[in-house]
């Protein structure tokens, strides 16, 4: 199947949300992967805790299918979600109802004439600042020193989010969730630095 490379995030179509809001039943917890691609982080953790519910928000709604029919063929609790994750995790999350969320090498652009189209940014900030319980791990990486830099200050400058690090600083524990996305993988057999930032949600 032919995957497009890129899609417009502030394109019209995407303001609206068009998903499908999986079942997440209480007792459960719940992970997030907002920019999920194939998921391959999140059927990884599914497989060494099958118990919880994992999330990946994806614009690329051909990728969305791809990951649900794998979810579904081998039975794993693993739902992506069609959503531009800016605008739409209110949509999909009741408030305080995420555990960990992830964004593992959110942007595919990096240039200066496409900085306005970058993930993390306030207004994704206030969508994650609503899902996640108080405690939840915020854990962001990336491969472009300056996405890492541009996500530590928006949540540095956001009281909602306590730098588990120290004030402005990288997390330098590694990855600590046993599992890697497409993305690292690629990164660490190409010898790519990974920059990598850990906040919690403030109580
Ligand atoms: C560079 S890829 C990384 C994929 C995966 N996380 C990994 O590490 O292998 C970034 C992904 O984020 C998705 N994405 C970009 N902006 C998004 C947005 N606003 N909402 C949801 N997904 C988005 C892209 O379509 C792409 O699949």
């Amino acid at each position: 199947m032919r995957i497009r490379q890129h899609v417009n995030p502030l394109a019209p179509y995407f303001q609206e949300f068009h998903g499908v809001v999986p079942a997440m039943p209480a007792g459960a917890e719940v992970e997030l992967e907002i920019g999920c691609a194939d998921a391959q982080f999140l059927f990884e953790r599914a497989a060494l805790d099958p118990t919880a519910i994992y999330v990946g928000c994806e614009i690329r709604e051909d990728l969305v299918g791809l990951v649900n029919r794998r979810a579904r063929r081998t039975g794993v609790p693993v739902h992506a979600v069609f959503c531009q994750a800016q605008l739409h995790l209110d949509a999909i999350f009741e408030p305080g109802r995420v555990a960990r969320v992830f964004v593992n090498f959110p942007d595919p652009w990096f240039k200066k004439k496409h900085h306005e189209r970058r993930m993390i940014d306030d207004v994704l900030a206030t969508g994650i600042a609503r899902a996640a319980r108080p405690g939840a791990e915020i854990f962001v990486q990336s491969d472009v020193w300056a996405i890492a830099l541009d996500a530590m200050s928006v949540f540095e400058s956001d009281g909602r989010f306590v730098n588990a690090a120290g004030e402005w600083t990288f997390w330098r524990g590694g990855n600590p969730y046993g599992v890697r996305s497409w993305r690292e993988q690629n990164a660490e057999e190409t010898g790519l630095p990974v920059w990598r930032i850990m906040y919690r949600r403030a109580a």
